[in-house]
């Protein structure tokens, strides 16, 4: 019996150093160590042996796959080590030559900029107030002094919605029907107020703060999506982002609008960035004005992106409109406020000279890279 083995582990370890490439060794393996391997073979014949014979021959059994095991896997590695240091001779493998760089995720330059509009707020002493995208007709609205059919109403086309996602499309038709328990994971919020509609722009929101604060004072940005029903061009899409801004307190004047929106100015664009304020119109607001910065590009001297004026319009603002404070809690007589808002999408195409609005939903990653 010895004999045998011996003859095994001979035939073997010979078989296996012969070995010169990865491939073999699979074969080797299967031939002895598989389950048709002369190993195997004995150790399954075990039962059949004398009882006297059988411990010896287990224990050798077991010490010969052990060892083959090691030899394999000695063998394996010396083979790997000795390809690899034939490659770097040949020059097949530059260990000189840099790594393949990880693909890096980023920020969408809409998001970017939103978030540096409001991390620049939040230094100011404004806290972000996040309000809804869903909202009634009257905030968006009426509160806000544009009663229905006044001409202002034009300025927003809007999307009128009683029905945001449907019943059938958020529970049954994924197989979750009415009265199941799984309904109890979503918590749902139900929009079938009549008359609900998808925001024109975040301005609603400053009517949700004022009601949630008054008769306390507010700084608040509130940044956020809003939607119009318009046609889509290179100039106007149907979703962009907002930033509004709302301070009310005693005593606030236009001065502090325009020295507050000039200092807003020159945190984003530069120290040196000038300013100026044109008289506008807003229902909101009274007096409303749209602040220009001088054109970041050509330093004032007129250029293609500020179309030869030396200026930019940045953003509409005003001192909130007494009607507007009232319906928001506050007593005008004693309370005053300015608001502003801009659009983050239409302040990075002057930024960084971006011709269409439309590339902002294409994904194009050419686009995307670039920020
Ligand atoms: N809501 C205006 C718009 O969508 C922007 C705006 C203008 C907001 C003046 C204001 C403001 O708060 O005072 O065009």
């Amino acid at each position: 019996m010895e004999q045998d083995f011996s003859k095994v582990e001979q035939a073997a370890l010979a078989a296996l150093h012969a070995i010169d490439a990865e491939a073999g060794l699979r074969a080797w393996q299967a031939a002895w160590l598989g389950k048709r391997s002369a190993v195997a073979l004995a150790l399954a014949g075990l039962g059949q042996l004398p009882a006297a014979e059988r411990p010896l021959a287990g224990q050798r059994a077991n010490a010969l796959r052990l060892q083959l095991e090691q030899a394999h896997a000695a063998h394996a590695a010396a083979l790997r080590e000795s390809g690899l240091a034939a490659s770097l001779q040949a020059g097949a493998l530059d260990v000189t030559l840099p790594g393949r760089p990880a693909a890096r995720g980023r920020l969408h330059i809409a998001t970017q900029t939103l978030r540096q509009i409001c991390a620049i707020w939040a230094q100011m002493g404004f806290q972000i107030y996040r309000s809804r995208d869903v909202e009634t007709e009257a905030c968006n609205f009426e509160l806000l002094n544009i009663p229905p059919h006044h001409p202002a109403r034009d300025m927003w086309d809007t999307f009128h919605t009683t029905i945001v996602e449907t019943e059938a499309c958020n529970f049954e038709l994924l197989n979750i029907p009415p009265h199941h328990p799984a309904r109890d994971m979503w918590d749902t919020f139900h929009t079938t107020t009549s008359g609900s509609l998808l925001r024109t722009h975040t301005s609603p929101g400053q009517i949700h703060a004022m009601r949630e604060y008054a008769p306390e004072p507010i700084r608040v940005v509130l940044p956020g999506m809003c939607y119009r029903y318009e046609q889509i061009t290179p100039r106007s899409e149907i979703q962009f982002n907002q930033v509004e801004g709302l301070a009310v307190g005693r005593g606030i004047r236009f001065t502090d609008l325009k020295g507050t929106l000039t200092d807003f100015a020159r945190r984003m664009f530069g120290a040196q960035t000038r300013t100026r304020f044109r008289a506008s119109y807003f229902p909101f607001t009274e007096p409303s004005a749209e602040m220009d910065v001088e054109c970041f590009l050509c330093g004032g001297s007129g250029c293609v992106v500020c179309k030869q004026a030396g200026w930019l319009e940045i953003l509409g603002c005003g001192m909130v409109h007494p009607k507007v404070l009232q319906n928001g809690g506050y007593d005008p007589a004693e309370y005053t406020g300015f608001a502003f808002g801009m659009g983050p999408e239409r302040i990075a195409m002057l930024k960084y000279g971006i011709k269409d609005i439309r590339y902002f939903w294409g994904n194009d990653l050419r686009f995307l890279q670039q920020f």
